[in-house]
């Protein structure tokens, strides 16, 4: 995700900032820059890729001068990773210059305004809205400007700006995205990140939402949305860098799953509107979604199994057929396909070999092609037609958390979105609606609920072999738990379909063989059940994961995974996620290298 430093104090601040980016680099990002101000002048230097242009551009930051200073790495959202779109930005009087993390909602609304009252815009972002908003309320006070501003933007934002009119002076506003002051002596600081700081200093102040702090050298002033100054303590922060990195978390794997419930946020909100479910970018699809005969989702790995978990609340609710197939099978497999096909294709990086070729190949046989994709200017995002992205921020562990929960919550959104205007939903719409604007807290549940997942991994960590079963929409998301346990932990993990037992898997059953019951579909429930019976006839243990009422499934089992009653259309987000953590939890009892594991990579570029 986007990454913020600011400076000001005595020593020359392009350096300060230069070390500070660095030191964000593990976020992830793909355009970086700085604005130092020097005296009354505002330079600014950007460059698409890593820092060390940024460092060479600038010889180190010496070649800018200056002692108060922002920067910025970028993770591109609105607008491709160029120079233009990078950060800073300025004001078109070149008095300010802003950097952003962060997602202004109604950016389109407010740049058709600035444009008619003349402002021109440089770069396709939301950010470049704020600058001119600044420009256009300064009337000589900065904190001014800054209050009418943020009365404006909706959405959220850590803004950093600087002045020319306030030499010497850095602001800092937050809303709903991180932001740290950090205290020095003749110095001040502030970072989206403290791993940005804890090099100069360990005495930091978090701004909460709504507020903003004016720093100079020797000051920090703090003040509410109405421009009331607030007093604030300094705490101490103790973690070394590298646990500041992981949030305090072991690994980032931990770090990511807890981080599910403001990502899924994060892609619901821009398209979750009080009539139903909107997505701007999908206009154009409108006028031919009654022409569309089949759906055709296509991926690899856990976003092949995010498609699984998707196609039944697609079929469902848009009663449009779905076929999910591994980009790897589809495009060898002369598919049947034509222009009343929609194509889906899921993609985290947007950049693995195999989803690609299938896309290129459905491409040619005349499919519309959809991506849900996290990486914007992404190759697959460059080649779809329409391009959805997942807003998880950039994932780091290998093993996927957070980029299959909003793959996953785009495709219920697609459900209700196409259902909606296909008019193939009646009352049900409201209910669905309110059960997806839910589920970042239900997400929340989920993990609260599970505080002896690291108990019952001591249990199951040695096993040879950890079967899971489930039905329906709870068989994909066993695929998807089976995944995320193969992967990190290296036991061998296998999921079936429940009624398939039987014609098998059985045969494979033996005392103390671990099976994950999943059982989170009450119309199939009784069938799972008598599942868990046979097994156990055998010798199984039987790990169950249930809601917490649920009596006939808690009598059965030997140990229980938890999760909140949901509606099971959309249960795969918040069901998934004691599985990540068990995984999570057995390889960590096993001693693997649970963020890198080995013969994997994050992006697969090569078939
Ligand atoms: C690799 C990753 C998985 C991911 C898969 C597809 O195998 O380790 O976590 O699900 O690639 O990647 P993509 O970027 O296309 O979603």
């Amino acid at each position: 995700m986007c990454g913020i430093v600011g400076f000001t104090g005595r020593q020359s601040a392009a350096p300060v900032l230069l070390e500070g980016l660095k030191k964000l680099e593990y976020r992830g990002y793909d355009s970086a820059g700085i604005a130092v101000m020097d005296g009354k002048s505002i330079t600014v230097n950007k460059v698409r890729g890593r820092i060390a242009n940024l460092c060479e551009k600038t010889k180190d930051g010496a070649k800018v001068p200056g002692t108060t200073g922002i920067g910025h790495t970028r993770w591109a959202t609105h607008g491709a990773p160029t120079e233009e779109n990078a950060h800073p930005h300025l004001s078109n009087d070149g008095r300010f210059a802003i950097v952003h993390n962060g997602i202004i909602e109604n950016y389109l609304s407010l740049r058709e305004e600035l444009t008619q009252d003349g402002y021109h815009f440089l770069s396709e972002t939301d950010t470049e809205v704020i600058v001119h908003l600044l420009e256009m309320y300064y009337r000589g006070n900065v904190r001014d400007a800054l209050i009418k501003t943020a009365n404006r933007l909706r959405g959220s934002y850590a803004l950093g700006v600087i002045c020319s009119e306030e030499p010497g002076k850095i602001y800092a506003v937050r809303e709903a995205s991180p932001l740290i002051l950090g205290v020095g002596i003749d110095e001040n600081f502030f970072a989206s990140d403290v791993t940005a700081l804890v090099n100069h200093t360990r005495n930091v102040i978090y701004l909460e939402d709504g507020e903003f702090a004016e720093l100079s050298d020797t000051s920090i002033r703090i003040f509410d949305c109405s421009g009331q100054e607030i007093h604030k303590k300094a705490t101490r922060v103790l973690w070394d860098v590298q646990a500041a990195e992981k949030g305090g978390y072991e690994h980032f794997m931990l770090k990511e799953i807890m981080e599910q419930p403001g990502a899924v946020k994060a892609t619901l909100a821009p398209r979750m509107k009080e009539h139903g479910v909107e997505f701007e970018e999908l206009t154009g699809l409108l006028p031919k979604l009654p022409s569309i005969r089949k759906i055709l989702i296509t991926a690899c790995g856990s976003a092949y199994y995010a498609g699984c978990a998707g196609k039944y609340a697609l079929e469902h609710l848009a009663r449009i057929p779905v076929e999910v197939e591994l980009a790897s099978e589809l495009r060898y497999s002369d598919p049947l396909i034509d222009e009343s096909t929609l194509l889906i294709v899921i993609s985290q990086s947007g950049e693995t070999a195999d989803t690609i070729a299938a896309m290129k190949e459905c491409k040619a046989r005349g499919a519309k092609t959809l991506a849900i994709v996290n990486v914007v200017g992404s190759s697959v995002a460059t080649l779809a037609d329409f391009a959805v992205y997942t807003w998880a921020g950039p994932e780091i562990a290998v093993a996927t958390t957070k980029g299959y929960t909003t793959q996953v919550t785009v495709l219920y959104m697609l459900a209700l979105y196409f259902a909606d205007h296909l008019n193939r939903i009646g009352e049900e719409k409201a209910r669905l609606q309110e059960a997806l604007q839910a589920m970042p807290r239900r997400i929340q549940e989920s993990i609260d609920m599970n505080a002896n997942i690291p108990a019952l991994a001591r249990k199951y960590h040695k096993a040879k072999a950890l079967f899971f079963i489930g039905r329906n929409t709870d068989y994909a998301v066993a695929l998807e738990g089976a995944l995320k346990m193969k992967e990190i932990s290296y036991l061998h993990a296998e999921a079936y379909a429940a009624g398939e037992l039987k014609h098998g898997t059985i045969a494979l059953i033996e005392e103390h063989q671990p099976v994950i019951a999943l059982c989170a579909n009450p119309s199939i429930m009784e069938k799972t059940l008598s599942n868990m019976v046979e097994v156990k006839s055998r010798g199984a243990e039987v790990l169950a994961l249930t809601f917490r009422n649920n009596q006939k499934i808690l009598s059965v089992a030997d140990d229980l995974l938890f999760m909140p009653e949901v509606d099971p259309l959309f249960s795969a987000v918040m069901e998934i996620v004691p599985l990540q953590l068990l995984a999570y939890y057995v390889a960590r009892e096993n001693g693997c290298d649970i963020d890198k594991p080995k013969n994997l990579a994050k992006s697969v570029t090569v078939e």
